[in-house]
């Protein structure tokens, strides 16, 4: 044989190769499509209408992100989709839909998380007939927490007392464990390639380098709480907006990454976390909190992932009055909103913020007082529980000025609660409730305007 033959026949060997491997492609393609389109088809059962409804029941974000997931592996097999927050949705949209994917996590001790929570009180409070519906539920939640899987569960049942049919029964994931994730991904026909129809859009973990280390509160009776800074990894431009999470996943614990409320803005050009050292009771260190304040040396990286936090933005609310609330390390969720403000020339904003004792507690003090100084902050009101003889807190302060925080919320004010779940945020929720009452509260709430990251 000639070179040229040789050659002739190498390339037509490649071209042979490609276009089988071309083939292989397409035919793997064409089944996963196939699979999809049948699991798309058995959700909407044997409607000619089969425009679908995912719904999301979401605090921090992870059961949204799911729900935009599953639109796309359902838009996938030509199924039209609409993805919405369950506090968006009337029994209409309910009635009206052939079928509808409700993605649920649970919050507080068994509750609707906040996204939810004019549906858990409006809707699950009475009778419906859904029985046109055909459903299915995936609930979020963590075993440790005593009812798990609380809210995805009444859900679910509420449905079918409703007469709604369930698709398939409901799947209850712990703690985020990818198998049972696995289930719910092929029970609606998911591919292995990530179909993200839009929204939540985190990085990737990526190593971030701890500049600045700083205990803010020497000589506190509570636990120890750090500013820490880390620079972005060389070259990489992260952008994240006020209000967002940085979750960090620990090596010796790889089953449950923590959050941490980002205090800085995109324009500090580094991330700026608070945190407090968690202390086990045998002595030993929290596994996250122990990391970053002790184990991890100035200059050492860290794998941080930054998440969306849509239901804490300042979003709708960026022109609005704002009301600050929180205590502890929550100050870390209002600082980057108050950074935000500050950088926007946005000066209408009212700190309510709460400690122990003011000579220990008084975390970023200067640049609060600076805030107050400037005009940044119209109102500051710092609340430290231990400087008098009763125990005073931030829901109390609330209800001192109860006249102010109405004038507030009647010419618009948002407000925004950040830190302990326990004792602060449903203090501060039921002094709200006192001060507004339920109605107004609940039309806050579901217009965007009293918006919690609470832990
Ligand atoms: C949305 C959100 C935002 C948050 N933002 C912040 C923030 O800005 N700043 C901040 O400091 N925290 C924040 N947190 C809390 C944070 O995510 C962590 O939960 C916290 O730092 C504790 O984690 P850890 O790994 O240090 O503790 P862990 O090791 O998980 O321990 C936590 C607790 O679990 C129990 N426990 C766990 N292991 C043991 C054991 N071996 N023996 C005995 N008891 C044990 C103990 O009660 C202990 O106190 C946030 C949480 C959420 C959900
Ligand atoms: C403050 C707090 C309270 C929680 N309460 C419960 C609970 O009572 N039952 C449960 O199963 N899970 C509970 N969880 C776990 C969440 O449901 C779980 O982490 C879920 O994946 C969060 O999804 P989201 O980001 O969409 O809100 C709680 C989590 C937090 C941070």
């Amino acid at each position: 044989m000639t070179d040229a033959t040789l050659r002739a026949l190498a390339a037509g060997s490649t071209v042979l190769g490609y276009l089988g491997l071309c083939f292989a492609v397409y035919w793997r393609q064409r089944l996963r499509l196939q699979a999809t389109a049948r699991a798309a088809a058995a959700l909407a059962g044997d409607g000619t209408e089969p425009a679908s409804l995912v719904l999301f029941a979401s605090q921090t974000g992870q059961a949204e992100a799911i729900a935009w997931q599953t639109a796309g592996w359902l838009r996938e097999a030509g199924t039209p989709v609409r993805v919405m927050s369950l506090n968006h949705v009337d029994a209409n949209a309910l009635r009206n839909a052939r079928s509808a994917l409700f993605v649920a996590s649970t919050y507080g001790e068994g509750d609707a998380p906040d996204g939810a929570s004019v549906f858990a009180e409006q809707m699950m409070g009475s009778a419906a007939d859904f029985s046109s519906l055909r459903y299915a539920v995936l609930a979020l939640g963590d075993r440790r927490y005593a009812n798990f899987c609380g809210f995805g569960r009444a859900l679910d049942e509420w449905l079918h007392s409703a007469g709604a049919t369930r698709a398939f029964e409901r799947i209850e994931v712990d703690n985020g464990d990818p198998a049972t994730l696995a289930a719910w991904q092929a029970r609606c026909g998911g591919s292995d390639v990530v179909a993200q129809a839009e929204p939540p859009n985190g990085t990737n973990a990526m190593p971030w380098r701890l500049a600045t280390r700083k205990l803010l509160n020497a000589g506190s009776a509570g636990a120890p709480v750090y500013h820490l800074a880390f620079a972005p990894p060389p070259g990489h431009e992260a952008h994240w907006e006020s209000g967002d999470i940085a979750q960090v996943t620990v090596a010796s614990d790889p089953g449950r990454p923590r959050d941490y409320s980002i205090s800085s803005i995109h324009a500090d050009g580094e991330l700026q976390l608070l945190v407090r050292q968690e202390q086990h009771p045998d002595g030993t260190l929290g596994a996250a909190s122990g990391l970053l304040t002790s184990t991890l040396a100035v200059g050492d990286t860290v794998a941080l992932r930054l998440r969306p936090h849509r239901n804490f933005h300042l979003a709708d609310n960026a022109q609005r009055p704002l009301i600050l609330i929180g205590n502890g390390t929550g100050l870390a969720g209002l600082r980057s909103h108050l950074r935000a403000r500050a950088a926007a020339g946005q000066h209408d904003n009212w700190l309510v913020f709460g400690e122990r004792n003011a000579p220990h507690d008084f975390l970023y003090r200067a640049e609060i007082e600076a805030w107050l100084a400037d005009g940044v902050l119209r109102r500051l009101d710092m609340v430290f529980s231990r400087d008098q003889a009763e125990r005073l807190y931030v829901q109390h302060r609330l209800l001192q000025a109860s006249g102010d925080v109405l004038s507030w919320i009647g010419r618009g004010a948002a407000v925004y609660v950040c830190g302990s779940l326990q004792g602060m945020a449903s203090g501060v929720d039921a002094a709200l409730r006192q001060i507004a009452g339920d109605a107004l509260m609940r039309d806050l709430t579901a217009g965007g305007r009293y918006r919690r990251d609470v832990y």
